[in-house]
């Protein structure tokens, strides 16, 4: 596995990493020992990048990942966090908060639960409207001189609060939704990022599964992935005719859909590293074959002319948590 540094000067870390949310119910139920098992197999193909987060299955991501890690060495692999988000006994989420307390609360918790006495990245999940994200990477910032954390990260956050952020604190990590379908980052948030050296873990590189083949179709009303505008009804039957458009070049190609989807985040350059979101070894060593993927200029003209960004049906979030977005409202 090819390494990469994580931001420019940052941490070196596999060029593509492995996202764990799915193996904690989000996306429907998981079956533990195959997502441990998944996770053994990243470590193995040479993935050192795993991406977590204290509201996945309220606590039960980390604890899987701490079972799954037993007996690796701690500098082996890179763990970063995401906080903030708050979820009830029902998993409803009800709020987001990243003040300081709750940063230092919060990474207290997570320490316990992975079972380690440092955090490689911990990066708050959204901006806290209601707490200058000044005072957000202060407390992160404490800790990292107390060497709880070693990198400072974002998630979804626009070009403005990024540079305010890394005015106080170098910025080692932007997590965001980026792939074929989602293309927003590319106006001002990745100048400001390439500007300032932030590196960028790209998630929901297939769209939640709807630029894979065979998952898309068989999403009915009982997937949780229902809720997202782009796989409801009308939506979903145009974004299925985009599918059908990459289809015929991946056949072309002689690769799949997804192999063909990551293959084309990682053509966007070194610094985004696309975070695999898978909870099946099957579909993790699918994934692991774009890494030796290769595309000609006329092979991206033909993706980005099958998949174009304006033709996707629906918005990658719902309006309520779109409002919510720094990214997306900055
Ligand atoms: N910062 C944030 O706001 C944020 C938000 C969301 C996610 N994330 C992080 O990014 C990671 C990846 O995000 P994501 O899971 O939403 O993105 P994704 O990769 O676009 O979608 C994953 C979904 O696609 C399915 N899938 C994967 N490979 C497939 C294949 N070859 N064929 C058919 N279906 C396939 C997965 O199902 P199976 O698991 O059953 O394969 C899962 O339901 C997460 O694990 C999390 O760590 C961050």
């Amino acid at each position: 596995m090819e390494l990469t540094e994580l931001g420019r000067g940052g941490p070196r870390v596999s060029r593509v990493g492995l996202g764990l949310m799915g193996m904690s119910g989000i996306y429907g139920p998981a079956d533990e020992s195959e997502s441990k098992a998944t996770i053994r197999a990243a470590l193995d193909a040479g993935i050192t990048l795993l991406d977590t987060g204290d509201f996945y299955g309220m606590g039960h991501n980390e604890l899987l990942l701490r079972d799954a890690l037993r007996g690796v060495d701690r500098s082996s692999v890179f763990i970063q966090v995401k906080f903030g988000g708050q979820r009830d006994p029902s998993g409803a989420f009800v709020g987001h908060d990243a003040s300081p307390a709750m940063v230092k609360s919060s990474l207290a918790y997570s320490l316990v639960r992975l079972g380690t006495d440092y955090i490689d990245l911990y990066q708050p999940a959204r901006l806290d409207r209601r707490v200058p994200i000044e005072e957000t990477v202060g407390a992160i910032v404490e800790m990292i001189e107390a060497g709880y954390v070693r990198h400072l990260g974002l998630s979804e956050m626009g070009a403005d609060t990024i540079r305010r952020a890394a005015a106080v604190h170098p910025v080692t990590g932007l997590q965001i939704e980026y792939s074929l379908m989602s293309r927003g980052i590319e106006a001002s948030i990745l100048p400001a990022v390439r500007e300032l050296g932030v590196g960028v873990t790209a998630y929901g590189i297939l769209s939640r599964g709807l630029l894979s083949s065979g998952s898309a179709r068989e999403i009915g009303p009982a997937d949780p992935r229902a809720r997202f505008p782009r796989f409801q009804s009308e939506n979903l039957r145009r974004n299925l005719d985009l599918l059908a458009a990459l289809e015929a070049v991946a056949d072309g190609r002689g690769v799949t859909t997804a192999q063909l989807a990551i293959a084309w985040v990682l053509s966007r350059g070194a610094d985004i590293i696309p975070l695999i979101g898978t909870k099946r070894r099957d579909r993790l060593a699918e994934a692991l074959v774009a890494l030796d993927i290769d595309l000609s200029q006329d092979e991206l003209a033909a993706i980005e002319a099958a998949v174009p960004a304006s033709a996707v049906a629906g918005t990658r979030y719902d309006p309520g948590q779109m409002a919510a977005l720094d990214s997306e409202t900055s």
